[in-house]
């Protein structure tokens, strides 16, 4: 072997040769630290999010041909890209030179929030237009399978992408009859004359044309070389690991018998999460490097043989094309494989992972190996002591030493037969998420007749993700050869299947039950599903389904992905240059798509920086008996590591009410806490240290875990809260009826998609520090930065460009975080970074509090709710937090919608051992509302009543009083209750649905509608103080600052909207550079809806105090231009600087007296959904959600409209129709 020191491959057209590279090195910080490109995100750095996307061209010298591919840079290790051109961000464009038409496309149609997945979305549509220059609806869809996006709900980038499409933006679905261009059934009549509404928030005329002949080119260089070069193994010689990439067969086994325990890794998308999520390590790793016999395509007249080295992508691009060719009956495994190719992970994975390492790499939840097995597969392996076949069976999968790869040998190749006349191959697949989530139970299931007679002649059943690797259901199968296919088959079948793969109730991954309802639930489908093909080759025989079954038969697709959407245009006599209620692009949307949005990590490495990375428990409840700190600290690059000693006097710090230790060494109280944290020369040292300090705990008791537990150990952080109105006792004595019932409700993560980010940098003089850092709340960050050091908040300096994506949980950890990391930036006179990993993110901080509602309701029997009296809890966690706040806002909006007469709320906060959790979108009322809505569903069961006609019985009608005794005037909820209903054309959706669910019995829907009452406000005056500062620049320039953070939401743009019109100038002509403590101090936290509102009258008193200044100065000039202005103000000595403050609205609770008047006014809204369900399979899918929503006026209806949107459905791949009034 011939070492080949140099690696070589182009980024964005330019050549790089690395003569020392480190083979442990992925891309993406690779991009990020060393080349600067911090336009490729890091998300998860496991493959899951696409953050982290990039195109991957490849030059084959065989055939000629480029292959362009999106990729995982987070899992892509540098050195398998020799030769390969590798295309970021900013590569595609940027606003210095062109920006493209994906990245223009995106921004100007509102795809853009936060934009952190942003670039990862431009890279993996830029991908598919290479390939695809007009794309199909579902090839686009395929594209961006693999990409998450937090904010936008995906409408906006589907959208923006279906542009490129030839096909209609219509949903092609005449599901009830009504599909999205049928906007006429049951709509009510427009808005008055000068209140039209609009259905376009973006203008496609506009748009660049995507013209092909101007993407880069394929580096001639790289093809020079991949012609000419000779072939030869490369071997990178790392501090730890050696990367052998072996360009023959020969070299490939000559390395393998050198180095037998060393993985073969293709794809690296299984080698590479087991390093990094599993502590796996490889001194030596192989990689072979466009080895032919991998990546072999042979028909032969039984079967296909493909290259075990053939990715995923090409391997479901070969079968679609076979299918195309031959019959049906041949091509049964085919489909079932090219099925699940469609859903396995994201495209990116797809085109990484190898067939080859897909099989080896035996996962419990593979998708394909239990295809692969049921399809009598074979696996041909070569070593040097040569080939052999060996069957891809149970044996096999279960790693059995007989059936298994010998060390010296490599999987060269895999067998798939072909099917027979009377064989039929099914997939089966249930998981949380259609694409890029991995299956809770997958299944291949054959049966082989014969010559006709339906009797089973073979039968074949492997399910995945029910035990630690692919299982066989072999000897049920044997049992049920010679049967005939028909109900008594089934029932035995399903006893036998259920006995044999029995699931124990520590099986991997839990769902125990669920689990078991999948393997029947799967068989029970394949019988259906071979009955129906029987029936159509020979219906004499077999007499098929009765018709009821047939609905357990179709998949349910989730591809519904259209949406439209109005809101309330301008009045006609506004001034064309006033942007106030223009559906204005978010101002740093460009910058999203080019990726030169700059987040906290992307900030260059400062000279002497410091990494720190936390050590936490990994106990709910014990007494750390001790702490060995000596492995980690030998270390090399270990600087330091801060414990409790360190900080103390100043380790604890509060927010509300109770105060948080910092860090913990002597008592953990849950999973997750902070113990120390390890400071080290860079962040691979850092985190390789804090893995290496041991800690031994003592368990201790109790372990609190769920609300029960709390509730029996009487686990609260505070007595109870309550809200009494009314007289409930005597209103029960009058009802007709009663009902009590109870509802859980599970916790949610934030997922945003920047993990926790912060940078802490000494200023070398009187103690000034400025922290940049990715959170809500500076001027908290602040406040505990300053505690910890001992210093007066003056010299602590908070500043916050831009988050990406916060929902509530980037304040209190991130608080204790940034804490920690400024007092070892100060201790050691360096810059501190610290950057979470998802892992950790996920693992440190909390979420929404699960909660469980108790309810108990008086009505009457025409659904007239009398009295109700309702419980809350809380799970706070093991901190108090923001708990208390949650459950008080959870119990002022526990009435939603609704009058009820007679009323008592009381909630309490449960202290328990999970990660503290804390405020998340809605902070209390999504929990409280569902509470509420649930116990109304169950007293319209009780009165034969559709829950909507109680809903309506029961709502608030004009004006009326709230259980704190606030006025509230319901007009508009009615309005959009009507125009709910009438939009989403309720009554003749209800009917259709109704006469769904009759005619299917496996196959259910459901229609629901919801009124929506959202009290604004954060329940105290202070706590909505607003402040802001403008400047006025001699040159008539224009900057804002304002306590707000830009987090996705555009409050930065609307406040330029708010600067251009008050100061009547161009919104060209105002910037905004982002958040700090410096310009705008003690400002109130980002969160609750409220930041424009209040940020934006400070704005506007700051642009009126400047206006009032220059008047004298304009009206001498009124033709002149503001630098004109700004001259003549400076010359004659006035001010062009103004603060402005807006001192929040009136507002106060008194908890006590149960009254008061916490909000400032109230918002109105309805939605209705229509979800379809598989009885079977718990598979579900959004048919559609109608949204009509009345937020005032909007100061942008875009970006407001995206906030419904994103409330609605983040996470999943639906299209509301959505109507802002
Ligand atoms: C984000 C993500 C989502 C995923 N989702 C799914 C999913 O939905 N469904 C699913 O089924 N799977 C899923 N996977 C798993 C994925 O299919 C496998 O990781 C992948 O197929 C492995 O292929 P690879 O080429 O990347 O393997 P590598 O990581 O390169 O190698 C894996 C193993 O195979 C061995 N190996 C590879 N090639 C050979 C060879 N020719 N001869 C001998 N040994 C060999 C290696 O030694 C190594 O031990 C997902 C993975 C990720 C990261
Ligand atoms: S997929 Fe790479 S960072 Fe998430
Ligand atoms: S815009 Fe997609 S994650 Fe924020």
């Amino acid at each position: 072997m011939d070492g080949a020191a140099e690696l070589v491959f182009c980024v964005n057209g330019r050549k790089v040769i690395e003569k020392n590279v480190d083979p442990e090195t992925m891309l993406l910080p690779y991009l990020r630290k060393k080349l600067q490109l911090t336009g490729t995100k890091y998300g998860c750095g496991g493959g899951g999010c696409g953050a982290c996307t990039v195109m991957i061209s490849r030059y084959n010298p065989i055939t000629k041909r480029i292959r362009h591919y999106p990729a995982n840079a987070c899992l892509l290790p540098i050195c398998s890209l020799h030769g390969a051109a590798v295309t970021t961000v900013e590569g595609v464009g940027s606003t210095k030179a062109r920006i493209h038409p994906v990245q223009e496309r995106i921004a100007k149609c509102h795809g853009t929030q936060c934009g952190f997945c942003t670039p990862g979305m431009v890279m993996s549509i830029y991908t598919l237009l290479r390939n695809h220059p007009e794309p199909t609806l579902d090839q686009l869809t395929d594209a961006l399978g693999g990409n998450l996006c937090r904010c936008t709900g995906y409408r906006p980038i589907i959208d923006a992408c279906k542009t490129f499409c030839k096909t209609s933006g219509c949903c092609q679905s005449k599901e009830n009859g009504v599909c999205c261009l049928d906007q006429g059934i049951n709509e009510l009549p427009e808005f008055e004359e000068g209140n039209k509404t609009s259905p376009k928030l973006f203008s496609e005329e506009e748009f660049l044309p995507l013209d092909p002949t101007q993407e880069l080119i394929f580096p001639p260089e790289l093809m020079i070389m991949a012609e000419k070069q000779p072939q030869r193994t490369r071997v990178f010689v790392g501090d730890r690991m050696t990367w052998i990439s072996p360009v023959t067969l020969k070299e490939l086994l000559e390395a393998k018998v050198k180095y037998p325990q060393a993985p073969i890794v293709m794809g690296n998308t299984s080698v590479g999460p087991e390093v990094k999520f599993k502590g796996a390590f490889h001194p030596v790793i192989i990689s072979p490097d466009c080895i032919e016999e991998l990546s072999v395509v042979n028909h032969a007249d039984d079967g296909l043989t493909l290259g075990a080295g053939l990715s995923l992508a090409q391997v479901k691009e070969i079968l679609a094309e076979v299918i195309q060719k031959l019959p049906e009956e041949k091509t049964q495994t085919y489909h079932a494989l090219l099925k699940h190719l469609g859903t396995l992970a994201g495209c990116q994975i797809r085109n990484m992972a190898s067939l080859g390492g897909h099989i080896v790499s035996r996962h419990l939840d593979s998708d394909l190996n239990p295809l692969l097995a049921v399809g009598n597969c074979t696996l041909n392996l070569l070593s040097k002591e040569g080939e052999r076949q060996i069957p891809l069976n149970e044996q096999f999968l279960t790693k059995c030493p007989s059936a298994d790869l010998k060390p010296g040998e490599i999987l060269v190749s895999v067998n798939i037969p072909y099917s027979r006349k009377w064989e039929f191959v099914s997939a089966f697949r249930q998981a949380q998420r259609q694409q890029n989530a991995l299956a809770i139970v997958n299944s291949g299931m054959r049966v082989f007749f014969g010559a006709g007679g339906g009797i089973i002649r073979e039968l074949s059943i492997a399910y995945g993700g029910v035990g630690p690797t692919t299982i066989c259901a072999k000897n049920s199968c044997q049992k049920l050869i010679g049967r005939p296919w028909n109900e008594e088959m089934l029932d035995a079948a399903c006893r036998l299947i259920l006995d044999e793969v029995s699931l124990p109730g520590w099986a991997p991954g839990g769902k125990v039950e669920f689990k078991r309802t999948l393997v029947i639930s799967f068989f029970f489908k394949f019988y259906l599903k071979v009955s129906q093909i029987l029936k159509t080759m020979d219906p004499v025989r077999y007499p098929g389904l009765a018709d009821k079954y047939e609905s357990a038969l179709e998949d349910l697709h989730s591809r519904n992905h259209w949406g439209t959407s109005k809101y309330q245009d301008v009045d006609p006599k506004q001034l064309p240059q006033d942007p106030i209620g223009r559906p204005i692009m978010h101002l740093s949307g460009i910058k999203h798509t080019t990726g030169e949005a700059i987040y906290c990590d992307d900030m260059p490495v400062l000279d002497g920086e410091l990494f720190l990375a936390f050590v936490t428990s990994s106990r709910a409840h014990a007494e750390i008996v001790s702490i060995d700190l000596s492995e980690a600290l030998s270390l090399p690059g270990v600087v330091d590591i801060v414990t409790e000693e360190d900080l103390r006097g100043v380790n604890s710090f509060g927010l509300l009410g109770e105060p948080e230790k910092l860090l913990e060494t002597q008592e953990v109280f849950c999973v997750g806490q902070l113990v120390c944290a390890v400071v080290a020369d860079s962040e691979v040292q850092a985190k390789r240290a804090a893995k290496r300090v041991k800690i031994v705990y003592q368990d201790l008791e109790p372990v609190i875990l769920t609300i029960e537990e709390a509730i029996r150990h009487h686990s609260f952080f505070h007595g109870e809260r309550k809200l009494e109105y009314g007289n409930v006792d005597e209103a029960f004595k009058v009802v007709d009826q009663i009902l009590e019932g109870e509802i859980h409700m599970g916790g949610q993560e934030h997922f945003y998609m920047e993990t926790q980010s912060m940078l802490a940098v000494p200023k070398g003089e009187d103690q000034e520090m400025d922290v940049y850092v990715s959170s809500q709340f500076p001027k908290y960050i602040q406040d505990i930065v300053a505690a910890t050091l001992k210093v007066p908040a003056n010299k602590i300096m908070c500043h916050v460009k831009r988050v990406g994506g916060a929902f509530g949980g980037k304040v209190t950890k991130t608080g204790i975080m940034a804490a920690i990391t400024a007092f070892a930036a100060n201790k050691h006179g360096r810059p501190v970074r610290c950057i979470l990993e998802r892992g950790e993110d996920m693992l440190i901080t909390g979420g929404r509090h699960p909660y469980l509602g108790k309810y108990k309701a008086g009505f009457m029997n025409d659904g007239r709710i009398l009295a109700l009296d309702v419980e809350h809890y809380c799970n706070g966690g093991a901190t108090l937090d923001e708990s208390l706040f949650v459950i008080e806002i959870g119990l002022l909006k526990v009435d939603n919608a609704y009058k009820f007469p007679n009323l008592r709320f009381r909630g309490w906060a449960c202290r328990t051992n999970l990660p503290s959790n804390t405020a998340l979108r809605g902070f209390g009322f999504p929990q409280s509302g569902l509470i509420t809505e649930n116990c109304i569903t169950e007293v319209a069961a009780k009165c034969g009543l559709s829950p909507e006609k109680v809903r309506m019985m029961n709502m608030y009608k004009e004006i009326d009083q709230t259980p704190y005794k606030q006025e509230i005037d319901a007009t508009n909820l009615t309005q959009c209750w009507k125009e709910c209903m009438a939009t989403s054309s309720y009554s003749l959706r209800k009917v259709a649905v109704e006469k769904f669910n009759s005619e299917n019995y496996w196959k259910k829907k459901g229609l629901a509608m919801v009124p929506l009452k959202f009290p604004v406000g954060v329940l105290s005056t202070a706590a909505a103080q607003a402040a802001a500062l403008v400047h006025i620049y001699l040159d008539g320039s224009v900057l804002v600052t304002h306590g707000g953070i830009e987090m996705g939401q555009g409050v930065h743009t609307k406040m330029i909207q708010v600067a251009s019109r008050e100061l009547r100038m161009p919104m060209s002509n105002v910037h905004l550079r982002g958040t700090s403590t410096e310009t705008v101090p003690n400002a109130n936290v980002s969160g609750g809806s409220v930041v424009a509102d209040l940020n934006g009258l400070a704005v506007k008193d700051a642009c009126q105090t400047l206006l009032k200044r220059l008047e004298p100065i304009i009206s001498k000039n009124p033709k002149g231009t503001w630098k004109d202005w700004a001259q003549a103000a400076f010359d004659e000595s006035i001010s062009l600087s103004a603060t402005g403050y807006f001192r929040g609205y009136e507002s106060h609770m008194n908890w006590e007296t149960g009254e008061g008047h916490p909000f400032e006014y109230f918002v109105f809204g309805a939605a209705c959904s229509e979800v379809e369900i598989d009885c079977l399979t718990g598979a579900h899918k959004n048919i559609r959600t109608d949204i009509v929503m009345d937020i005032g006026h909007s100061i942008n209806p875009a970006l407001d409209v995206g906030q419904q949107v994103e409330v609605t459905c983040a996470g999943e791949w639906s299209g509301p129709v959505g109507r802002v009034i």
